[in-house]
């Protein structure tokens, strides 16, 4: 597939190395000038492009970048992108040390419908609960024992599954988490969060999770802070 990667820092590398390696055509872009990129590009095989195009004339697009990233995206991101193409969030909101306070969230709007609302584009949330480092090294084959699942959720079936396919050729078991709204169950702090649960697993920990947010993962009102020295 040709995929689009916007972001090429933790999440987005290992997301790079691993696309490239299942032999998809790879661009990457960051928030700077692609030559920024040429040592991943090197290293990969991946071209590395401007934002803009990473978004254009891709199967999937990937976005994984920190949530206070994303107004500072160009407006014209997806401009003359068929508006039913697959666009993946991988992002976490994380207010007290990275990101600052975001309203829209903060008053209970999940944050994967945030970023489908900055992109003016329907969004499918995936990778966001798997540490970089494990999605680069932890995939295994189908059926092997112990399978890390990884939940994915969205609005749209079609895009949905395809996003779900490529979790399974990436190494690990797809769970239908639901739609966009109900992506809560899978946010910082929940059962699922960086636990490298199998897919019995992540079922039950999606299904226990609790919609209140966890205060580690709840802005002040003179956020940002730090978990050490909350604002
Ligand atoms: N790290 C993990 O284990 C992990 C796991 C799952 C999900 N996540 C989530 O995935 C997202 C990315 O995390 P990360 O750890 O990969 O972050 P990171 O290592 O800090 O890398 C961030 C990347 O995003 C790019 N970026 C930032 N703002 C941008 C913008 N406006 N336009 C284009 N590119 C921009 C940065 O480019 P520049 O270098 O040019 O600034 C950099 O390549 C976060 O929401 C995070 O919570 C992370």
């Amino acid at each position: 597939m040709k995929i689009g990667l916007i972001g090429a820092g933790q999440i987005g590398g290992a997301l790079t190395r691993r696309l490239r390696q299942l032999g998809h055509d790879v661009a990457v872009a960051n928030s700077r000038d692609p030559s920024t990129l040429a040592d991943l590009a090197r290293e990969t095989g991946a071209q590395a492009v401007t934002r803009t195009e990473a978004a254009r004339g891709r199967d999937i697009v990937i976005v994984a970048i920190p949530e206070a990233g994303i107004r500072d995206l160009p407006k014209d991101l997806f401009a003359g992108v068929p508006a039913d193409s697959v666009i993946v969030d991988t992002g976490n909101y994380y207010p007290q040390q990275r990101d600052g306070r975001i309203a829209e969230i903060e008053n209970g709007m999940t944050e994967t419908r945030w970023v489908s609302q900055q992109l003016g584009r329907p969004v499918i949330k995936a990778f966001n609960n798997i540490y970089a480092t494990h999605l680069r090294d932890r995939g295994r084959p189908p059926g092997s024992p112990g399978r890390i699942a990884l939940p994915v959720a969205g609005d749209d079936p079609r895009a949905k599954k395809l996003v779900m396919q490529l979790v399974d050729d990436l190494g690990f078991d797809a769970i239908d988490a639901g739609t966009l709204d109900e992506s809560w169950h899978q946010q910082p702090g929940t059962p699922v969060y960086g636990t490298d649960h199998d897919a019995a697993g992540v079922r039950r920990s999606l299904a226990e999770a609790q919609p209140e947010r966890t205060p580690q993962y709840r802005a002040t009102p003179n956020s940002p802070g730090s978990f050490t020295s909350p604002a």
